[in-house]
């Protein structure tokens, strides 16, 4: 079964002016299976982060059924897309968004906060997890402490906490350079080689794209490519 499910998703902000604006998204049909590393391009506004919300259920679609792990997301109420997004998908986004007055661990233990998981078990999952992201020794670091591409590495292992099927990256390099950007890819890349977890990243870099398996190509709402990393 796929573990996403678009079918014929279009989403339209209400308009500002008078003028009515093209949807943000328009009769997208996707399949993702469990297991697959999706990278997702497109120019500035074609539509990218409208669709990484929609597929983190944090927004819905105007029209069209989105089907997650084979459940019809699209009737959900907020509290219940609250729980499947909490159940299933890490967030990874570009600035990061830690909390700066508290540690690496504690950042890190932050999904777990409101799950009736003591303190102790959530100290010990976020030691885990930072060990896994390779920052065990960080732990009790500030944000502002940290690289960038330590923060971001804070922030996976965030996303990683509540053991997701699948992780939403939108960006996630947009601030990093070169060298740390490649060390983010490479940890993404093992995640999934060894944990099979699903990843879908959103990027304007072609080397970026490159580590992923299949590439979608967005423009103007609509998706033009679906197939090969061809960069
Ligand atoms: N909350 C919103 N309200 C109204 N319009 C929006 C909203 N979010 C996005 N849009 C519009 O929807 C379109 C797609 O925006 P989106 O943020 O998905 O683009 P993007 O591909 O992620 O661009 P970028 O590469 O710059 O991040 C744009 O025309 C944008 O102005
Ligand atoms: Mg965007």
């Amino acid at each position: 079964m796929a573990l996403i499910h678009l079918d014929r998703v279009s989403k339209r902000y209400p308009s500002a002016a008078e003028q009515p604006v093209p949807p943000a998204l328009e009769h997208v049909n996707l399949e993702i299976q469990p297991g697959e590393f999706v990278a997702i391009m497109g120019p500035s506004g074609s539509g990218k982060s409208t669709l990484m919300n929609i597929l983190g259920c944090l927004d819905s679609p105007s029209d069209g059924h989105y089907e997650l792990n084979g459940r019809d997301v699209t009737t959900l109420s907020s509290d219940e897309l609250a729980k499947v997004r909490n159940e299933t998908i890490g967030f990874v986004f570009q600035g990061f968004n830690l909390l700066k007055r508290v540690s690496a661990v504690d950042n890190a233990a932050l999904p777990l906060l409101y799950s009736g998981i003591g303190t102790k078990e959530r100290r010990q999952r976020a030691t885990e997890v930072l060990e896994a992201t390779g920052l065990g020794r960080y732990a009790h670091s500030l944000p502002n402490q940290m690289s960038g591409g330590q923060q971001q590495r804070v922030a996976i292992a965030r996303a990683l906490i509540t053991h997701p099927r699948l992780i939403l990256a939108d960006e996630p390099t947009g601030n990093l350079d070169t060298q740390t950007s490649r060390e983010i890819m490479e940890l993404f890349q093992r995640l999934h080689r060894e944990q099979g977890i699903t990843i879908v990243l959103v990027t304007h870099e072609n080397d970026i794209a490159a580590y992923a398996q299949r590439l979608i190509r967005v423009v103007d709402g609509h998706v033009v490519h679906d197939g090969a990393v061809t960069t």
